[in-house]
């Protein structure tokens, strides 16, 4: 295993991402022996606490994530320092430079540096130029920059704090996160693709009727208020984790799995979506909004009576789409994509649905064969099912469907810190396949930008979807008018 060395810098260290996810994923790296010991971290956040206090942070963040009796914690955590921060002040970026000198030399960091940005989203571009200006940047060393979600608003903004950080960092150390391209599931995808022979031959618009993508989660949008009332589902779900979802099933195989091919596969896909605008987008999409209802047996408020939402509110929680992809391979096919907040189930699944076999020799009467499907289930369980038609002993001339499953045994993948390790790791070792690259990003916010432009113009009916439901039944309608409906998700 390759043992990376660096410092780590994480911005918003007191925060909710860096205590779920970042510690315990960087303690699973090395209790694994995947970290050298040349690694040192600097938390940074605008609050007081001494090393000491911030030591014991770590520790209580990463207990739960300790499989061998917490014997290393302490360890772990000494390699963790603090320094409280005002991240529009030069003299401050100053202390943390002569800190950072330090630790470098005294953990033989090789002069590497990770700069992990795991706060709000206002402060990337001013982080970004002073880290440059008062020479944070300056290092003998890698440096890379991991930029957390949400990357800009829209195409304009994005493309805005793109021009900022990359004053600082090129594009080759910007590491772009997507945690959907941690899941071993979603890394999979590719996986399942390019290594049998048994489906890249059928994995176009000959064989394949449709593509369904469904995301779906059980809670609301608890205190995420503010930031969710500026966002919705689409901006929060659709322009990045369902189109990079989207984007890994439509593209061609890459001449080499390596990043810059992949990526280049991707774009081009992102590339080909056709574009969807005024009034088409009520044609291709359905927004919708949950209402109250029960949520695990218990009775929970509709969105409009959230924390921090706006009574009126016309911000969708629930999205489901139909895209086109113009291409040879993909012609005709619809790809539907689903995502909502309190629906029945926490679940993320892709269903692959192949076309009618040519003519029906096992029909009895009304009945109809069931379509083959391949069905990649993401989360909460991981891994595939095949449907197939056979016969059952004894049952002359009659085609029953079956499935054939694998499952990844082991985490429950809500969330887990599993996709932050990996990501974290792939950053240090300078793999930047799963991150998302400018290019992707500009074009998922151009095409996403046409619908909510569109649903800015119009108000909604609001709330259409009862909480614990599969929301709005247009979405079920999207699909009837193809002839088609959606697979169930549990
Ligand atoms: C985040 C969104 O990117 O993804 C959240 O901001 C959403 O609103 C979350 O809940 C879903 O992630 P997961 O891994 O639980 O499917």
């Amino acid at each position: 295993n390759e043992k990376p060395s660096a410092l780590i810098m994480i911005f918003g260290a007191t925060g909710d991402l860096a205590n779920r996810k970042l510690f315990p994923s960087l303690y699973r790296l090395f209790e694994k022996g995947n970290l050298s010991e040349n690694f040192a971290v600097i938390g940074v956040a605008r609050r007081e606490l001494s090393n000491e206090q911030f030591q014991e942070n770590v520790k209580k963040s990463v207990q739960s994530a300790a499989s061998n009796g917490n014997s290393n914690i302490d360890e772990f955590a000494s390699h963790f320092y603090y320094h409280s921060h005002d991240v529009t002040d030069s003299v401050s970026y100053g202390y943390l430079r002569e800190m950072a000198v330090r630790l470098d030399e005294q953990y033989q960091t090789n002069g590497n540096r990770i700069f992990y940005l795991a706060m709000a989203p206002e402060f990337f571009g001013t982080i970004a130029t002073h880290l440059n200006e008062d020479g944070l940047t300056d290092v003998k060393g890698f440096k890379r920059l991991v930029i957390e979600k949400p990357f800009g608003h829209d195409l304009q903004s994005a493309k805005e704090l793109n021009n900022q950080i990359r004053t600082a960092f090129s594009e080759d150390e910007i590491y772009r996160i997507d945690h959907y391209l941690g899941k071993e599931m979603v890394r999979n995808i590719e996986v399942i693709r390019f290594a049998n022979a048994i489906f890249e031959p059928l994995w176009n618009n000959r064989y394949i009727s449709n593509i369904q993508v469904t995301s779906s989660e059980t809670l609301g949008v608890e205190e995420r208020g503010r930031y969710y009332e500026n966002s919705g589902a689409l901006r929060d779900m659709v322009q990045n984790h369902m189109l990079q979802m989207v984007a890994l099933l439509a593209m061609e195989p890459p001449i080499k799995l390596n990043t810059e091919e992949i990526r280049s596969e991707k774009v081009k896909v992102l590339r080909a979506m056709r574009t969807v605008k005024d009034d088409k987008v009520d044609k291709y999409f359905v927004r919708g909004q949950y209402g109250e209802g029960i949520n695990n047996g218990e009775k929970v408020p509709g969105y409009r009576n959230e924390h921090m939402v706006d009574p009126q509110s016309n911000t969708e929680t629930f999205v489901a789409g139909k895209l086109l992809i113009d291409n040879f391979r993909w012609a005709g096919v619809p790809f539907y994509i689903r995502t909502g907040k309190r629906m029945k189930s926490k679940s993320t699944k892709i269903v692959v649905q192949f076309k009618d076999i040519p003519m029906n020799l096992y029909y009895k009467t009304e009945q109809t064969l069931n379509p083959n499907l391949l069905v990649i289930h993401i989360q909460p369980e991981e891994g595939i099912t095949l449907h197939l038609n056979a016969q059952k002993t004894g049952n002359h001339m009659n085609a029953t469907p079956v499935k054939l499953s694998y499952a990844n045994t082991g985490i429950d993948g809500i969330n887990t810190p599993e996709a932050y390790e990996k990501l974290l790791y792939d950053c240090m070792r300078g793999d930047a396949t799963n991150f998302t690259h400018w290019d992707e990003v500009a074009l998922s916010w151009s095409f996403v930008d046409n619908i909510s432009q569109h649903w800015q113009k119009t108000q909604a009916h609001f709330p259409n979807y009862e909480s614990g439901s599969a929301g709005p039944k247009e979405s079920d309608v999207l699909l009837a008018k193809d002839g088609l409906f959606w697979w169930p998700i549990d």
